[in-house]
């Protein structure tokens, strides 16, 4: 369910027409609708109402400060994976007892930085990251507390590149020698040991792998039990999928459900981190149509988007669907909806019944809210586009249009070069 539909052959976000908008900030143009954003995180949240737990929004997939403020105001966390996404965190006004650090490869900066903010708890992915964090812990004065991240090696059934609890992934800790690793940390001084953690990959359309993945930690947990270290957090990560073309992922109540069935009574704080089922449908990426070319019988929409903005589709080959924003009577063809990058991956589809598009019609690449701006680059020197958010009959821009003074900042030429 969002807030994008059609009155009178016009695509509006809520109360506005997209072309409105788009007249306004130029294209491309990141549009995220408010209500969908909010109607989205309280679905999720709500749906774990009676199971003590902590939605903690994954920041990676859309770390607007505007939209991480709006999750905060909603009493959400954040799952972070950099110093960086710290940063914008605490910008954004989210408590640090609501912070949790994923990632494979933290650095000792980040982790100083994480301790200096007392965040609630590091997820630690590798035996060294444990012995450094308690280095830092010592060093600055602090008790770092963590989650080990385990790997439940449990088949997501999703794309290779978003899947992550197999045990062929880098992340987390094999869970056979998960043990092993937690009481090398309960032995540590610096660190208290709280949580098990696992994400085991992204855009899942069944609810059967997380709950695998529940079942392999509680007995983890037990374990843990017998050797008396007790673990007052359950992190499960994010993943739940949404629907881009034709899937149908479990909704966040049958999600829940799955969970606190297998779950059971056990009393165990649940984080969950959902990132895509939050943002995805809640934005899309508006372009408009430069060129057309047809050549022996291909036709080609050439885009003023382009993969640096939206990535996911050279990436994954994903898809997303393509909408007219002013729907013509110029009925459909067969064509590729491709950007103006120098590859022949900087396409949005291919091969796909579309309208008939012509030069300066504007498109809407929909179900862009999630690892859409946040994975967008500079790539061919391309100024990343502006982000807008709607709520109701109005509008504004929560990213400004980057321009070609923003892709020359912090380079230097020194004269001896030359
Ligand atoms: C550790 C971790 N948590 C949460 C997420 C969010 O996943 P999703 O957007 O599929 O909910 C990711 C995504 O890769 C992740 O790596």
């Amino acid at each position: 369910m969002h807030h994008f539909h059609y009155l009178k052959n016009e695509l509006y976000c809520e109360d506005i027409p997209v072309t409105e908008i788009a007249l306004a900030v130029g294209t491309p143009a990141y549009i995220y609708s408010h209500a969908t954003l909010k109607r989205h995180f309280r679905a999720f949240d709500s749906a774990f109402e009676g199971m003590k737990h902590l939605t903690c929004f994954s920041m990676k997939s859309t770390s607007n400060l505007a939209i991480l403020k709006l999750f905060a105001s909603e009493g959400g966390g954040v799952d972070i994976v950099s110093g960086g996404e710290l940063y914008r965190a605490l910008k954004a006004e989210v408590e640090p007892a609501k912070i949790v650090f994923s990632g494979v490869g933290k650095k000792v900066e980040d982790l100083e930085y994480a301790l200096e903010s007392d965040i609630l708890m590091f997820n630690v992915e590798s035996s060294q990251e444990i012995i450094k964090l308690n280095e830092v812990a010592k060093r600055t004065g602090k008790k770092a507390r963590i989650a080990v991240r385990v790997n439940p090696d449990v088949d997501p059934k999703t794309h290779p590149y978003i899947s992550t609890g197999l045990k062929e992934n880098k992340f987390g800790i094999d869970i056979n020698d998960a043990p092993e690793q937690y009481i090398l940390a309960a032995g540590l001084k610096n660190i208290d040991v709280t949580g098990v953690s696992c994400h085991i990959g992204s855009q899942l359309t069944q609810s059967s792998p997380f709950v695998d993945a529940l079942s392999k930690l509680k007995g983890l947990i037990r374990m843990l039990e017998d050797t008396g270290i007790t673990i007052r957090y359950l992190d499960l990560g994010g993943g739940l999928g949404i629907t881009y073309d034709s899937e149908d992922p479990p909704l966040p109540d049958e999600y829940a459900g799955a969970i606190s069935k297998e779950l059971g009574t056990a009393d165990l704080t649940l984080i969950l981190e959902p990132g895509r089922v939050i943002t995805g449908n809640a934005g899309i990426l508006v372009t408009k149509v430069l060129y057309t070319k047809t050549a022996r019988e291909k036709t080609f929409f050439i885009v003023d988007a382009a993969m640096n903005d939206l990535i996911r589709p050279s990436l994954y080959d994903s898809y997303h669907a393509v909408q007219p924003v002013r729907k013509s009577d110029r009925g459909t063809v067969t064509a590729d909806m491709v950007g103006p990058i120098c590859e022949s991956g900087d396409f949005f589809a291919k091969e796909r019944e579309m309208d008939a598009f012509e030069p300066g019609d504007l498109a809407a690449i929909m179900s862009a809210g999630a690892y859409g701006f946040s994975m967008s680059s500079n790539y061919n020197s391309r100024p990343r586009a502006c982000e807008v958010i709607v709520n109701r009959d109005r509008f504004y821009i929560i990213r400004a249009r980057e321009t070609f003074e923003d892709l020359i900042r912090g380079e230097t030429s020194p004269d001896c070069l030359i």
